[in-house]
């Protein structure tokens, strides 16, 4: 089969890297989301086969299934579900989950996220489902790739083609597709937090957010010169949505300018994790959740008594004086589409400072077609 190409869209035009390219393509591509599945008229609703929302109404649980970035917007996806559709939902590691595959509830669904749509870790796990009959939506950005063949209903991310090996773009369209999916699926199951939802509205505030965090890279390139550049580790930590912002956060540091980065729950740091702070150790918090701001704030300050470097990502509403980057308001579930953003910059900065080929990391693939 062939992958239809816009080769305008895959060029790198005036940019150095298909990577800065891609970031900057965010803010275009939640627009492009939102136009593809907003319906025609004027309700606030969505375009969503009523054949998958009938199949999702039936499970009582929804399982995600992905690998690397794929996964990290999996952990996201399944709050989304939980919060907009009152459907247990997990993300699961595809490597694991074919092998050591959890007893399975009595009607499970299964959503499989992959940008290539090609993971073999991926597809050996829907090989498995395919012979449980169990039923399968695939949410890809790649057409008619293997993943969406053989799984029964696919979802597109619309998300342009991603060619830097390190994903971004793809990330943040995964879970606007999920948000989109569960704002639907929500409101075919009368939830009223789905009701409640102005999804649309919401997705027009993230791009116009987005669009100004882009904007304001210099200011990102220098914190990353300062923080990161000459740092041989780092931590970024949060709590909810915002630690799992964080695995994603460390997963783009490591790849692309091998700083040994790892995400952290916040609360989990004093049960081992600070043993590692030293003078001028970087750690990177995100706070966009108001349930939990005060706990992180106070978890930002027992690192800085054991001397670390610290900085701040946090939601407008929650901000002070004191705080680095503000991240415009949207809702609470849908920070991780703002906060990743000062991130991948910082990942795409330190690595270009480092002087190392931003989009071709080394032993990486964008697609891994083995096991
Ligand atoms: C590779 C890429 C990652 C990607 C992962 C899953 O390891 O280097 O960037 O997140 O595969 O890819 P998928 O196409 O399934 O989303």
């Amino acid at each position: 089969y062939t992958v239809e190409m816009d080769p305008d869209a895959a060029s790198k035009g005036t940019y150095p890297y298909y990577m800065l390219k891609e970031i900057d393509e965010e803010p275009a591509v939640m627009r492009r989301i939102l136009s593809n599945y907003q319906t025609d008229d004027q309700s606030h609703e969505f375009k969503i086969d009523t054949e998958i929302l009938d199949a999702m109404q039936q499970a009582d649980k929804l399982y995600i299934v992905a690998a690397g970035t794929s996964y990290h917007a999996g952990l996201v996806g399944a709050t989304l579900f939980e919060k907009l559709t009152d459907t247990p939902a997990e993300a699961y590691l595809a490597s694991e989950f074919g092998y050591h595959m959890p007893l399975l509830t009595k009607h499970p669904f299964f959503i499989f996220l992959t940008q290539s749509g090609e993971t073999a870790d991926s597809r050996q796990v829907l090989v498995k489902i395919n012979q449980m009959h169990l039923p399968t939506l695939t949410i890809t950005n790649v057409p008619n790739s293997t993943l969406s063949r053989e799984a029964d209903y696919t979802l597109l991310l619309y998300a342009g083609p991603e060619i830097a090996v390190a994903s971004t773009k793809a990330y943040t369209a995964q879970i606007a597709v999920q948000a989109v999916l569960a704002k639907e699926l929500g409101e075919a199951k009368h939830v009223q937090a789905a009701q409640a939802f102005d999804l649309q509205q919401q997705l027009s505030l993230v791009a116009a957010g987005q669009q100004q965090l882009v904007d304001e890279k210099d200011h990102f390139k220098e914190l990353a010169h300062d923080y990161l550049a000459d740092q041989p580790s780092a931590f970024y930590i949060g709590r909810g949505l915002d630690y799992d912002v964080s695995l994603e956060a460390a997963l783009k540091l490591k790849e692309v300018s091998y700083i040994l980065a790892e995400g952290f729950a916040a609360g989990e740091l004093k049960h081992g994790t600070i043993a590692l702070i030293q003078d001028n150790t970087p750690v990177i918090a995100f706070l966009t959740d108001p349930t939990t701001v005060g706990l992180t704030r106070g978890n930002i300050k027992e690192v800085q008594a054991r001397g670390a470097h610290t900085m701040t990502i946090v939601s407008q509403a929650l901000a002070t004086a004191d705080d680095q980057i503000i991240l415009p308001d949207v809702d609470d579930l849908l920070t991780p589409l703002l906060s990743i953003i000062p991130a991948q910059l910082f990942a795409y900065y330190a690595s270009l400072e480092k002087g190392l080929d931003v989009d071709k990391p080394r032993n990486l693939a964008k697609s891994v077609t083995v096991e």
